[in-house]
């Protein structure tokens, strides 16, 4: 079985902390949830707007009700591009795509990690909306190179660029880093941001438990297969924890993995990190967001576990 080279290099790097008498290894990166196809069509099979349930759903329905309004905000006159950050297959896009090209030319430009994600996204646009697709060198990208792409995209045509970080992606990531990150790919006076993700709520734990399911375990269990771990080698497990919620793996029984002239080690009992998500209040995050941004526009769902904002700088 060939090991997982970047897997394998993260668990090296990051290494393991002692909690208690327990080892426990911290690789939840978002990163490594989508390098193979195969984890990628595990993760639309959770949750995609096609599937017309999950959260996704939800947050589709919640674009389509309020996209009118968010695209008079956006838009100033001149071309825009839409550069979805983490695109997934892209399906959010199209009613945005929709609101925005009655009134302005506009330009899609997916950006992902995963070339797989990428590649449904663009046929997605094509098939719907017919619309100009970007494709370049970027398109298959960390979000590190954003204030690249960003700059790239400007031209006379299209000034504007209008930044979508949809599907509660922001919530598996360290806050500020990837914040900062957007922030600064945008130009102050014209472009725009639109973030949808999951908010705290009362019933967190009913959310962790949730987490907790088969669906998510296939989707999740697959980082570590690609190291050489057996599924039954395993238990899949979710806590709460720090307002958190962390999806692990226990290791069974003691288990070496080896690549080239190097191996880890794994006694049982260890704990394998490889999930958070973090979620927030509503004035939590309005307040995280206001280090960046003048603007900062709510739209919540009804029930007050997830929001679109519309952001500004
Ligand atoms: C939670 S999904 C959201 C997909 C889509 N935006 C939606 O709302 O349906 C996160 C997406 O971001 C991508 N992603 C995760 N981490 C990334 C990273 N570090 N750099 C670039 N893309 C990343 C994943 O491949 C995945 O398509």
């Amino acid at each position: 079985m060939k090991v997982n080279d970047l897997i394998f290099k993260e668990l090296l790097r990051r290494g393991y902390s002692l909690e208690g008498n327990t080892r426990v290894w911290n690789i939840a990166d978002s990163k490594l949830w989508y390098l193979e196809e195969e984890q990628a069509k595990a993760y639309l099979n959770i949750d995609s707007v096609k599937g017309k349930k999950g959260s996704t759903h939800k947050e589709f329905q919640l674009i389509k009700k309020h996209v009118g309004e968010i695209s008079q905000k956006v838009l100033n006159g001149s071309g825009i591009n839409i550069i979805d950050i983490g695109c997934g297959d892209g399906l959010k896009a199209i009613p945005c795509i929709d609101a925005l090209a009655k009134q302005a030319p506009v330009r899609y430009c997916p950006i992902d990690i995963s070339s797989y994600m990428v590649t449904e996204a663009i046929k997605n646009i094509r098939e719907a909306e017919k619309r100009e697709v970007i494709e370049f060198r970027w398109n298959i990208s960390d979000f590190d190179n954003l204030e690249n792409i960003s700059a790239l995209l400007r031209d006379d045509k299209f000034r504007k660029n209008f930044f979508l970080f949809l599907g509660g992606t922001v919530n598996n990531f360290e806050l500020h880093e990837v914040m900062h990150e957007i922030a600064e790919a945008m130009d102050g006076d014209i472009d725009s941001l639109l973030i949808g993700m999951g908010l705290k709520t009362d019933n967190d734990e009913a959310v962790a438990k949730r987490f907790g399911e088969d669906i998510h375990n296939n989707f999740l269990g697959q980082i570590l297969t690609q190291i050489g771990f057996k599924e039954d080698e395993l238990e899949f497990g979710t806590r709460l924890k720090n307002s958190r919620i962390e999806s692990y793996y226990t290791v069974k029984k003691d288990k070496k993995v080896i690549l080239g002239d190097k191996f880890i080690a794994f006694y049982k009992g260890d704990q394998i990190l490889v999930a958070t998500i973090r979620r927030y209040s509503k004035e939590e995050f309005e307040e995280a967001m206001r280090i960046y941004f003048s603007e900062v526009e709510f739209f919540p769902q009804e029930d007050g576990s997830r929001a679109l904002v519309l952001c500004k700088k």
